[in-house]
């Protein structure tokens, strides 16, 4: 099986308070987008890397690109204002196949297995996402009064990578920006054109870098992967 990624990476990081876009926080060395490229990168099925990013940041991205050895980023394209305007200009640069993934490049964590789960899910039924069962409760509250506890049991964590047949997806979001329509996610603007979404149960590990809390785990993440290698 063969897949293009979207890595949107033009966002700022203002929840992180990092004072710079947080795809540039070092982990064991490295920027947070290094490693979350890295991922597809050494994934045989991943055929090329769209990355969208800031207009600023451009030069800083290419330089990567070509001193990381990122031989599979074919294009950075220019994001926009909010995530899924970012997106979109990734969707219309794949090239190579017809499975468009799109993965946040703040998720570094991904593991291939789990991606090519994904990946055939959506290839059999024309959208799949990657999500966990969710371990809180969760209640809905007015005014900070319980109005209702949800049934759990029929909740999801919502990660990425999402995956979708390149027609699909693109679709989605001609509809969704003609109509002024911001989602949460990409497979909610496919459910919008009662499109249905798969899930595939991902890993809990498969964590989004979005406060400083998370820069501890994901440390804690890294450590552990390297002790697992040395076993
Ligand atoms: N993203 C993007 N274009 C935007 C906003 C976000 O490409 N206009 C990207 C981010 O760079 C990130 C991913 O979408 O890789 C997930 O978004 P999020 O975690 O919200 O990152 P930021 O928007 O950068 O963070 P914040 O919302 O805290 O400012
Ligand atoms: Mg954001």
């Amino acid at each position: 099986m063969e897949y293009s990624v979207v890595i949107p990476a033009a966002g700022q990081g203002k929840r992180m308070n990092a004072g710079k876009n947080k795809q540039w926080i070092e982990l064991n060395g490295r920027p947070l987008i290094a490693h979350t490229l890295s991922v597809f990168e050494q994934d045989p099925w991943c055929r090329e890397i769209i990355l969208a990013v800031n207009r600023l940041e451009q030069a800083q991205f290419q330089e990567l690109a070509e001193n990381g050895r990122f031989q599979k980023i074919a294009r950075i394209v220019e994001g926009g204002a909010e995530r899924q305007h970012s997106v979109f200009e990734g969707l219309k640069a794949v090239q190579q196949t017809d499975l468009a993934l799109i993965h946040d490049g703040a998720r570094p964590f991904v593991e291939r297995e789990n991606i090519h789960e994904l990946v055939l899910k959506a290839n059999e039924t024309g959208a799949a996402i990657l999500a966990v069962p969710l371990k809180d409760t969760v209640k809905k509250a007015t005014g900070g009064t319980v109005s209702e506890t949800v049934d759990r049991a029929s909740l999801w964590a919502v990660q990425t990578p999402q995956a979708f047949r390149l027609p699909i997806v693109l679709d989605a979001h001609r509809v969704a920006a003609e109509a002024d329509f911001l989602g949460t996610d990409d497979a909610s603007l496919v459910e919008k054109m009662n499109y249905p979404v798969s899930i595939v149960e991902g890993d809990y590990l498969n964590i989004k870098l979005t406060t400083v809390h998370d820069i501890l785990f994901a440390n804690a993440i890294l450590a552990q992967r390297e002790r697992e290698k040395h076993d």
